[in-house]
């Protein structure tokens, strides 16, 4: 959307100090060294090209294509390339190496649709980078790459070069009904808003007053809320601008109901996310809990910070990405949030940072290598089994015990609020098969669970203990043994044997060992494909995490595994409480890794909105979105929506009744009310999953002034907000695809 392919929108003018060509026949231009790696590249192909040759590479997994400039290149409007490529899995990022930093990375799919044997033109708006429409940004600018994915990619580029003006062609863009009586028009360029005419069932509507804002995410676009003299209605709405028209049709009413009188409380703790990058991102996105987390933190040692990402990356020790653990929770803390800290719990941490357990000198036969260090095995053969003998944890790893722990969170100067009792231990056979090759048994589990829960509450008497941080539905209930291990514990499933057994040894210890029972929930369904039916797929299995009557779209609904009553249904959130007010009341919950499945789709903001709303209304104690969401992504988006710069949805959950099918309705709408304790200003987000709008007329939503913000729909993903006021609340429109948040003013 952000890529203008030549032939449609944008023209061209050289600026004063012309373009600058990276790459035109045969050779780099002059100037640009050849930075690349990992990459079969010729520079003179002849199978495929325009005017004497092309670039055709094959690329290893995360290779690149890489050159770069002796200078810098920091003052350009865009980069322009040619590329064919069905359909490279690969991505662009450009980098600063004198300021050590990168660019966001933009991936091809968000630049159009490639075929392998013809070219087509790319050209990349540094004022708006696809696919979230931030800014480049200025920076010592020097070089160029073009990174193959995990699957390695092979494609042909040609006459890449930076240029140095786009005149964006004034356009209108998209115009959508919104709210009570405004149409929302996105336009590109200076645009003449005289000819603008809104008609809805033939009849024409005067527009009564007009706003314009220009989003710092996305400066090149705008958005123009045009409030119209009346309400709008179910029917044929018209708007006709600048030589488009865009047609919609509003739909019959769907009618609910709220009630303010009728609330529970909705836990602040489910707005965070893992490992944000700076106290300016908690503050902006209103996040209020961070997770230091993942299956690297497994293996942090403080002393020095080395981590081990285990099967992630090779086995191979590093410095943590986070740097030093006590440093990030004073961040997290500076940042306004609350700190989640992981205590590793197996009898390892990393021993330095340059270590690895797989070498190729001692395992020849390895399925792979790390691309960027050859002799750094995957720890398994080409079948996927593992490589045997089994290695010697003291030759990457120094050992950890109970006592350390003790000893690290008692001299942590920051102290975190929440700990976690390692991360989805119960497969750390697979994910940390070099610290711990055996499958962890439910025994095991929970001995190290008692273990560094005591240790924890001995260093910080106040700290809340979360655990097992279980990774996934199969797990909920068994074990890596096996469910030998299940029948060897009277047949019971291991959650809610867990939840019985940290109950038995809080009673033995005096103290409470488990606050928070800590889950990671990833949807089971599989929406990789990414096309329709996928979206929609995706959108309404949120009900999952409430609905009893939803049968998972999974193997959960096809293969029921557990002893759990309505085992094809995962209902989430209500059958956890349950488990709990069965085995340990008073346990609260956390969802401590959850995800979208879509970071970078639309759909997935959505999700997470909804997402959000649910865990509010079904009263989750605490939840951390897997992973950092990009502050102007989709996912970033939706958290914005709800808390963004200080304007939050409230902390009473209105009871809402959509009336009807509320199941049925809920595979296309998500509509969340609430109201600040303090205040009593009532605030609302609407989330349309549909592909068209949807007219509502929910009763007992006071009229009055509001202040409204939205994102996606025909806008894209950037953040749009305005002042609005409902004169009548008998009708509210919400585009397709959109999630709109309205809150009291
Ligand atoms: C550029 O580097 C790549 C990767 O190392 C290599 O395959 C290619 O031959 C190099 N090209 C030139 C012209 O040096
Ligand atoms: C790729 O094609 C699909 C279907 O025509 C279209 O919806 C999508 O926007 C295209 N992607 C890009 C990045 O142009
Ligand atoms: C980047 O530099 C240009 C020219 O020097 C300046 O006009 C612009 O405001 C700068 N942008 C930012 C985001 O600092
Ligand atoms: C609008 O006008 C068209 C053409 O005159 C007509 O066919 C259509 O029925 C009208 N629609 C409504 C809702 O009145
Ligand atoms: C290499 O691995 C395969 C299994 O993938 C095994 O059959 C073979 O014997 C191994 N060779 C050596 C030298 O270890
Ligand atoms: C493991 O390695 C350490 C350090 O290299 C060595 O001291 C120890 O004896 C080894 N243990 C085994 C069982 O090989
Ligand atoms: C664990 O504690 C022992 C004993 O105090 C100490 O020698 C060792 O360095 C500690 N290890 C780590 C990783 O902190
Ligand atoms: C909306 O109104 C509030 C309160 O009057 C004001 O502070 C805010 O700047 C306005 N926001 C927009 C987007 O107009």
């Amino acid at each position: 959307m952000f890529a203008l392919g030549l032939s449609a929108a944008a023209l061209l003018a050289l600026g004063v100090r012309g373009d600058l060509d990276v790459y035109v026949d045969g050779a780099l231009a002059s100037g640009w060294e050849n930075w690349s790696w990992s990459s079969d590249i010729n520079f003179g192909a002849t199978d495929l090209f325009e005017g004497l040759s092309s670039i055709s590479m094959t690329q290893q997994a995360w290779a690149a294509f890489s050159p770069k400039l002796e200078g810098t290149f920091s003052e350009y409007a865009g980069l322009q390339f040619d590329v064919a490529g069905a359909p490279p899995d690969a991505q662009i990022y450009i980098e600063s190496t004198g300021a050590s930093v990168q660019s966001s990375t933009i991936p091809f799919s968000a630049l159009g649709n490639f075929t392998a044997n013809e070219f087509k033109t790319v050209l990349i708006d540094f004022s708006q980078l696809p696919p979230s429409g931030t800014p480049l940004g200025n920076n010592t600018w020097d070089r160029l790459n073009f990174q193959a994915g995990g699957n390695g990619a092979s494609y042909h580029l040609d006459n890449i070069k930076f240029v140095s003006s786009i005149v964006i062609e004034p356009k209108f863009l998209s115009a959508e009904p919104l709210a009570n009586n405004i149409i929302a028009v996105t336009t590109q360029g200076a645009v003449d808003f005289s000819t603008v005419k809104v008609t809805l069932n033939n009849a024409t509507i005067a527009v009564s007053s007009k706003a314009t804002y220009s989003p710092i995410d996305a400066p090149s676009k705008s958005i123009t809320y045009l409030t119209l003299a009346k309400s709008l209605a179910p029917g044929a709405l018209t708007i006709v601008a600048g030589g488009s028209t865009f047609a919609v049709t509003l739909p019959a009413l769907l009618y609910g109901t709220i009630n303010p009188a009728n609330t529970t409380p909705i836990s602040s703790a489910i707005y965070g996310v893992n490992f944000p990058p700076s106290a300016s991102y908690l503050n902006d996105l209103g996040v209020t809990v961070a997770r230091w987390g993942g299956n690297a933190v497994t293996a942090y040692n403080p002393n020095g910070d080395f981590t081990n990402a285990g099967n992630d990356w090779y086995f191979e020790n590093r410095i943590a990405d986070d740097g030093n653990a006590d440093t990030w929770v004073g961040m997290v803390k500076g940042g306004g949030a609350s700190a989640l800290l992981t205590v590793p719990a197996l009898d390892w941490v990393a021993k330095d940072s340059t270590s690895y357990s797989y070498p190729a000198t001692l395992f020849p036969n390895q399925s792979r290598f790390d691309p960027y260090k050859p002799d750094a095995g995957s720890g398994q053969y080409a079948d996927g089994t593992p490589v045997s003998p089994r290695m010697n944890q003291s030759s990457v790893y120094t050992p950890w015990t109970a006592t350390n722990a003790t000893a690290w969170l008692k001299a942590l100067k920051n102290k975190p609020d929440i700990v976690a009792i390692d991360n989805e231990i119960e497969i750390a056979h697979s994910t940390h098969q070099d610290m711990h090759p055996d499958p962890m048994s439910y025994d095991e589990e929970l001995s190290r669970m008692v273990t560094f829960a005591k240790a924890s509450k001995a260093a910080l008497p106040n700290v809340k203990v979360a655990a097992p941080s279980t990774c996934s539905w199969w797990f909920y209930w068994t074990s890596a043994v096996g469910y030998t291990d299940n029948t060897a514990h009277g047949n019971v499933d291991f959650l809610p044997w867990f939840l019985q057994q940290m109950k038995k040894a809080s009673d033995t210890a005096g103290t409470r060992l488990l606050d928070f029972l800590d889950i990671h929930y990833y949807f089971q369904p599989d929406t990789s494909a990414n096309d329709a039916a996928a979206k929609a797929l995706r959108l309404r299995m949120t009900r999952s995490l409430w609905d009893p009557s939803y049968v998972d779209e999974s193997w959960v609904g096809s293969d029921p595994q557990n002893h759990q009553p309505n085992p094809t249904a995962v209902w989430l959130i209500p059958r956890m409480k349950q488990l709990i007010k069965d085995n340990f009341p008073g346990t609260k919950l956390s969802i401590s890794e959850w995800s979208s499945t879509a970071d970078t789709d639309i759909t997935g903001g959505l999700v997470t909105a909804d997402a959000l709303g649910i865990f509010g209304v079904q009263g989750v104690d605490a939840a951390t979105y897997w992973w950092q969401p990009g502050e102007a992504s989709p996912i970033g988006l939706a958290f914005w929506l709800f808390r963004g710069f200080g304007t939050t949805f409230g902390d009473l959950s209105v009871q809402v009744n959509m009336g009807g099918d509320t199941p049925t309705i809920a595979n296309t709408l998500g509509f969340f009310s609430a109201k600040d304790s303090k205040t009593g200003k009532l605030s609302f987000v609407i989330v349309n999953k549909d592909t068209k709008p949807v007219s509502l007329y929910v009763s007992n939503i006071p009229t009055g002034n509001y202040f409204l913000r939205h994102f996606g729909g025909a806008a894209g993903v950037a953040k749009w907000q305005t002042n609005t006021t409902l004169k009548a609340t008998n009708f509210l429109a919400v585009p397709s695809y959109t999630a709109v948040f309205l809150k009291q003013l």
